[in-house]
């Protein structure tokens, strides 16, 4: 596997041939994050992962400095699954001034749900992921389905920009108890980690009741935002919501996704289920 530290060297490594797929990351790779490199295989010729923590999409006071960093394990793991090349920038590479031009998603998208909580993360993302987009020219890009939120607003940000990019959403990955794997799960005390599956018991049980002919959306949230409450977690938001734009679903509608974000103790989780 060859590693760019610079946009230049990336460039000149990127086969000019054939299909090139791009899976970008944060790093602290995981099953998860494999997942998405195997899939990537399948439909490319030449794979291009990225790491790079993007300074933009966190707010002040999240976890941008504690956020964890373990490049030399990433690289064995991406070279084992069988990755060309990584693109491993600096900040001065990504952003030689502060970056004063911007993707905004918009706040029907990205003002909801996580943006709700976290603003301007959603126009964080968006924009590293453009000039990712930008930089190394992938013919498709892969993205975890954990995040849903920030699929649909990628989603959209290719269709509106008419970026020649198939988008590709990877499964969620979970460990035999259920929880979704995370590079945040490594912030979890043993106490915590043993408590942690309950947020995917939660989301399952409501998905249940609505695969059961539950219409009582409002009422189902609340119960499992109390069940989360109870047992020691600060739900931001458990949501049922309309698959293709995440807004709120009438009793009619079908195509609906359950999505929750959660406090346990200092580590914030996030999962979804489709019903
Ligand atoms: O999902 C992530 O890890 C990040 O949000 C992404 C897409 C790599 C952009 O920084």
């Amino acid at each position: 596997m060859q590693i760019h530290e610079t946009i230049a060297s990336l460039r000149a490594a990127r086969s000019k041939s054939g299909r090139v797929a791009l899976v970008p990351t944060m790093g602290n790779l995981h099953a998860g994050h494999i997942a998405l490199m195997t899939v990537a295989r399948g439909h490319a010729d030449q794979v291009i992962a990225t790491i790079f923590v993007n300074r933009l999409q966190f707010r002040p006071g999240e976890d941008f400095d504690s956020y964890p960093r373990t490049f030399a394990a990433d690289c064995e793991k991406l070279a084992a699954a069988g990755v060309e090349h990584l693109f491993a920038p600096d900040e001065a590479q990504m952003y030689p001034q502060p970056q004063s031009y911007h993707v905004e998603p918009p706040p029907e998208q990205a003002g909801i749900l996580d943006g709700e909580f976290r603003p301007g993360h959603f126009r964080g993302v968006a924009t590293v992921v453009m000039k990712l987009f930008l930089i190394a020219q992938p013919d498709v890009a892969l993205f975890g389905r954990k995040d849903y939120q920030q699929l649909m607003v990628i989603r959209n940000m290719v269709r509106e920009f008419n970026l020649p990019i198939e988008i590709i959403g990877g499964e969620t990955v979970r460990a035999e108890d259920g929880l979704a794997l995370s590079s945040r799960n490594g912030y979890l005390t043993t106490g915590e980690r043993a408590e942690a599956p309950r947020l995917y018991r939660v989301i399952t049980d409501l998905a249940n009741e609505v695969r059961n002919g539950a219409k009582n959306y409002s009422a189902l949230e609340s119960k499992a935002m109390n069940k989360l409450s109870l047992n020691g977690w600060t739900p931001d938001y458990v949501a049922l919501r309309k698959k293709l734009d995440l807004q709120l679903p009438s009793a009619h509608d079908s195509g609906l996704v359950v999505l929750a974000a959660a406090r346990l103790g200092s580590t914030r989780l996030i999962d979804n289920l489709e019903v």
